[in-house]
């Protein structure tokens, strides 16, 4: 039995239908089962949360291998970015060496460190070093950005590419090495297919080019045909902005600086798409994908 966490995500749901046409029995710890649509059906469902470690337990019960990709990049009404992201995962490998699991699977950040100004990869460090020290096998992935056509991030950015002038946060010049959610998914059931019996893991998830923050803005814009010019706002005046906003609006904002802080700090591989590759992934180019969605 394989335990999923995150299934309802961007990576996640492109994982588990990849699991489970490979006729894997999964579980999902989810906080809403209606969140996994018809796969719901299709999979054993742990009511759970990663600010309830003790629903872990029971999640945990006959599992052999975790696939942990629940995360938070913002703070949610029962838990901080530091609990969901940090003391969460290590709450979860804790259960997992206690319930005998032989493979813990763990989504990181590049750029991961305690010394990095963002609160998230702060927290992602700490966990990636929860996974480190674990007494199992362990597979850690550590990608940068992420996407799907119509992820969170890329309809916000089409909603504001509606306005005039197109607004990027700062002065754009973050670098990025953006991989596709499905070549992620394909990464992660290679690795699980690969038993080559080493004790420790760890794969740089990162597509076939870098990209700064403004050129993934006018690739977004390119896709979507709307040429608009670019209007660069000081990162005091968003990180004012996006504050008030969610201090207004709690977790309906739509947006927060957490989040947009995000893309203030570059995310790159030394070696770009090589673990890809050797995990015999094709990565795609973003342009590529969001021209054919
Ligand atoms: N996307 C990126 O650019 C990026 C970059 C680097 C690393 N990563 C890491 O890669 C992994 C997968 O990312 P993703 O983009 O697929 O994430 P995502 O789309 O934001 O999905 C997050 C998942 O975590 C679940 N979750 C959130 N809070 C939870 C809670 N309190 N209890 C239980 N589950 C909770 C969500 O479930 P609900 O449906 O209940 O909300 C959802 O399934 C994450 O660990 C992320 O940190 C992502």
């Amino acid at each position: 039995m394989l335990l999923l966490t995150g299934a309802t995500g961007l990576v996640g749901s492109n994982l588990l239908s990849r699991l489970l046409a490979e006729g894997r029995q999964v579980r999902c710890l989810v906080r809403d089962p209606r969140r996994l649509g018809t796969q719901r059906v299709r999979v054993q469902i742990a009511l759970g949360d990663l600010t309830d470690p003790p629903s872990f337990r029971n999640a945990l019960r006959g599992v052999d291998t975790v696939v942990h990709l629940a995360a938070a990049i913002r703070d949610q009404p029962r838990g901080s970015i530091e609990e969901l992201d940090g003391i969460a995962t290590w709450r979860m490998v804790e259960a997992a060496e206690r319930q005998g699991v032989e493979r813990f699977v763990f989504f990181s950040a590049l750029g991961a460190s305690t010394h990095n100004r963002t609160r998230c990869l702060r927290a992602k460090a700490l966990a990636e070093q929860a996974v480190a020290e674990a007494d199992l096998h362990s597979i850690v992935f550590a990608p940068s950005l992420v996407y799907a056509p119509g992820d969170q991030w890329l309809t916000l950015l089409e909603r504001l590419a509606l306005l005039p002038v197109m607004p990027v946060s700062g002065r754009g010049r973050a670098r990025f090495q953006p991989i596709w959610a499905e070549d992620a998914a394909d990464c992660v059931v290679a690795s699980l297919r690969d038993s080559d019996g080493e004790r420790r893991r760890r794969y740089e998830l990162a597509g076939p080019e870098t990209l700064s923050h403004t050129e993934i803005v006018r690739t977004v814009l390119r896709a979507l045909r709307r040429n608009r010019p670019l209007l660069h706002v000081p990162t005091p005046l968003v990180s004012r902005g996006l504050r008030l906003l969610e201090a207004a609006m709690g977790p309906r904002a739509p947006a927060t600086w957490d989040e947009a802080e995000l893309m203030e700090v570059s995310m790159l591989s030394r070696h770009g798409s090589a673990d890809v590759e050797a995990l015999g992934v094709v990565p795609q180019r973003m342009s590529a994908v969001l021209e054919a969605a």
